[in-house]
Order: structure tokens, then sequence, then C-alpha cells
């Protein structure tokens, strides 16, 4: 599927999703808030999946 990003960088937040399930690293973060984090939002375009399967909500 078509997923959203404009800058590939950290740094828009257009990537945003909710994380439903599994683990991710992210690289590099410039555009969440630390509550959006610990509610469990991560930029897309900068994580790599920790875990078999992930899980993700880009409506959340
Ligand atoms: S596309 Fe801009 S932060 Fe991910």
């Amino acid at each position: 599927p078509d997923v959203p990003f404009a800058c590939a960088g950290g740094v828009c937040g257009t990537c945003r999703a909710k994380l439903v399930e599994g683990e991710v690293d992210m690289a590099e973060n410039f555009a969440l808030e630390k509550d959006e984090i610990e509610k469990g939002y991560i930029l897309t375009c900068q994580s790599r999946p920790k875990t078999a399967s992930i899980k993700l909500d880009f409506d959340a």
C-alpha cells in the first residue's frame, strides 16, 4: 500500500502512525513530542521493525 511521507528525514511528521503491535527502532525524531512517543506514535520513515511483525494505524 501507499504510505504517507514527505521529508523522509524525521522532520515533518507526515509519516506518523501509531504502533499497535510489535516494536521498532526509530533512528531520528525531530517531529514527535515526548507525549506522542509515550502514546505509541512513531515516524515510520525512521523506523525499522525489531519484531517479526508489526501493526500500524495511520488513522489514529
Ligand atoms: S516523512 Fe517526514 S518525518 Fe517521516
